[in-house]
């Protein structure tokens, strides 16, 4: 998009009632970039994206994919188990004259452009990257001063929970976490079965270094996001026929490599689900399955197939969680291709840290192929000998022996003596039982695959790809009807009686049936139109002397600007036809056999 489109754009946003940036009024006091607020319109369009989602990912899959809200902030030990404590960094350089900070891999990336180089820095160490400053001379873009050495910055938001300053906490840096730690609990009310899913819409914050371009990289934004937990040994989807027909643009592990060894951009190549997986592009078909739905979601809300494609990620780009990871990425005339979803093969690292760290069990159970016959040892206490030993603490013992687990048992068997707290036990002490059973189920910890998408990315792209200027100035707004922020309009053609009363009836009417209308009879009909236009509504009805005689209205196209008439009474109905059965007016006014008005 040239500077001066995007400008428009921006301002356009603001202006509208999009998006503002946050605390504007204290934005000369304090450096809090990175949060924006969403206004009015901002508020529907997400809203209809986020619901939009819903209906792709989750409504059709219901029987097995269980929606739930988590708490944004969460117990320090959730992430020492996650991994974010330790591995939730980005690299941090300082100018040592002005103290500037800044994320040192996009510096880096940034001033070698500038001088026509371009270089990848995801995947290099701090070190690495401190080498390339020092090559290239690179000194801070603001004073010039020298720069520091390159070190990690966690990105973890902290606080305290309570009144009490070692009980620290942290803003969530993705919902996922929630998920895995209520896992026993949904999967108990899901019946236990796999495949299942668990989902989640909601905020989460990043303390990003140096937050920049909008809406792209906040500090605080929301994510939709799927843990699809399944059993290794079974990794099928049983819904891959519903995107049989899905053309999914990749970018495969081999086509990285060979971009960046022969300096050039990877290329996409076209391929169906059923290619992707019998290619092994993907290790399993659940991955194939959300990225051809990404696609189909995407494609929704108005970005083209060829504006879009997923990217493999290298072992050393990928998250620490990851197996496999694929980012799903969107071309935007502003910014260029960006990463609107990430794709991750999350194994079963989250549930097995997470079980280790709670000692809570957080499996599934199959049934083995064959039965295997196991030999338990039980272990009982014999009260003459612990007496003997024990004396009045004789019964703490034998609880305590009561509550063995398999290990100590096994010691204990093979003449070993062990301590069970402060009291020792040996092999006299306890009568030992060797059983062999057959057992027919296995436990086992699920494996993860997780389609995770930034929600404020997605309405940015999504407004991008709607804004169209019309004979230069005229702006249109293209959103697809069931995204609109704003429905339908009612425009008496004049603002005179009985036209003004008749339209606020209309409006009224659209409202309790729960449509968002915008009712005006401010300024001449054409202004009107436009205005219409430029916020996206996908139907204007107009009130005019026609319809104090005969009850009809007419009914303008957005996109075409044609109009079609018909009976106030059945507005709501062709409405509702247009915005969630997505059918165009004209089309649906020639079935109908409705009059077709001129443009307007
Ligand atoms: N649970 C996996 C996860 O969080 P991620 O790739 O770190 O994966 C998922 O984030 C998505 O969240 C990204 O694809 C992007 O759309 C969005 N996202 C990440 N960081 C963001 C930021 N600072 N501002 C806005 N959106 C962001």
């Amino acid at each position: 998009m040239s500077k001066e489109r995007s400008e428009i754009l921006m301002e356009y946003l603001v202006t509208r009632g999009f998006i503002w940036p946050s605390f504007e009024i204290y934005r000369s006091m304090v450096e809090v970039g990175g949060f924006y607020d969403y206004g009015p319109l901002g508020v529907e369009l997400k809203r209809n994206i986020i619901e939009k989602w819903r209906r792709v990912f989750i409504y059709p899959y219901q029987d097995i994919i269980y929606e739930i809200e988590t708490p944004i902030i969460m117990p320090e030990i959730v992430f020492q188990a996650s991994g974010h404590l330790e591995h939730f960094t980005d690299y941090i350089v300082e100018c040592l004259k002005c103290g500037r900070k800044y994320r040192a891999d996009h510096l880096v990336e940034e001033e070698l452009k500038k001088r026509g180089i371009n270089i990848r820095t995801e995947g290099l160490s701090e070190r690495d990257i401190e080498k390339l400053i020092i090559e290239h001379g690179i000194r801070c873009p603001q004073c010039g001063g020298e720069l520091s050495k390159v070190y990690r910055f966690n990105l973890l938001f902290r606080t305290t929970i309570g009144p009490y300053s070692n009980n620290v906490g942290y803003i969530r840096p993705e919902t996922a976490q929630g998920m895995f730690v209520s896992f026993p609990r949904v999967f108990d009310l899901a019946g236990r079965k796999l495949p299942f899913g668990i989902a989640q819409i909601g905020k989460v914050g990043r303390n990003e270094i140096s937050p920049r371009q909008g809406l792209i990289r906040l500090r605080e934004f929301s994510q939709m996001e799927i843990e699809l937990f399944f059993d290794p040994k079974n990794p099928t989807c049983p819904f891959l026929d519903d995107v049989r027909d899905v053309t999914v643009r990749v970018v495969t592990e081999d086509e990285v490599k060979k971009a960046i060894e022969e300096g050039r951009d990877p290329v996409p190549i076209e391929l169906k689900p059923k290619d992707i997986i019998e290619r092994r592009i993907v290790p399993n078909e659940w991955m194939a399955f959300y990225m051809a739905l990404a696609v189909v979601y995407l494609n929704e809300l108005g970005i083209p197939v060829d504006h879009q494609y997923f990217l493999a990620k290298l072992p050393e780009e990928r998250a620490h969680y990851a197996a496999c990871a694929f980012d799903q990425m969107v071309y935007s005339e502003r910014f260029g291709w960006i990463e609107v979803s990430g794709l991750a093969y999350r194994t079963d690292y989250d549930l097995s840290r997470h079980e280790k760290f709670s000692g809570r069990e957080l499996r599934a159970e199959r049934t083995l192929e064959k039965p295997i016959e196991v030999e338990t040892v039980r272990v009982y206490p014999n009260p003459q000998k612990i007496r003997e030993v024990y004396g009045d603490k004789a019964r703490e013992v034998m609880k305590l022996i009561a509550s063995i687990d398999e290990e100590n048992a096994r010691r204990l068997a093979s003449g070993e003596s062990i301590k069970l707290g402060d009291y020792v036990i040996s092999p006299e002490m306890v009568f030992i039982k060797v059983e062999k059973r057959k057992i027919t189920r296995e436990k086992f910890v699920p494996h993860v695959v997780e389609p995770s998408f930034g929600i404020d990315r997605i309405v940015y792209v999504t407004l991008e790809h709607a804004f169209t200027l019309v004979d230069g100035d005229k702006i249109l707004l293209k959103l697809p009807p069931d995204i609109a922020p704003i429905k339908v309009a009612v425009l008496p053609l004049v603002r005179k009686e009985p036209l003004v009363s008749i339209g606020v009836k209309i409006a009224r009417e659209l409202y309790r049936k729960g449509l968002k209308v915008l009712y005006d009879d401010d300024g001449s009909i054409g202004t009107r139109y436009s205005r219409c236009d430029e916020l996206g509504i996908p139907i204007a009805i107009t009130v005019d002397d026609r319809t104090v005689e005969d009850n009809t209205v007419t009914l303008r196209d957005r996109d075409t600007k044609m109009q079609v008439r018909a009976k106030i009474s059945d507005v709501y109905n062709i409405v509702r036809s247009v915005i969630e059965d997505r059918k165009n007016l004209l089309n649906l006014g020639k079935e109908l056999g409705l009059e077709l008005v001129e443009r307007a």
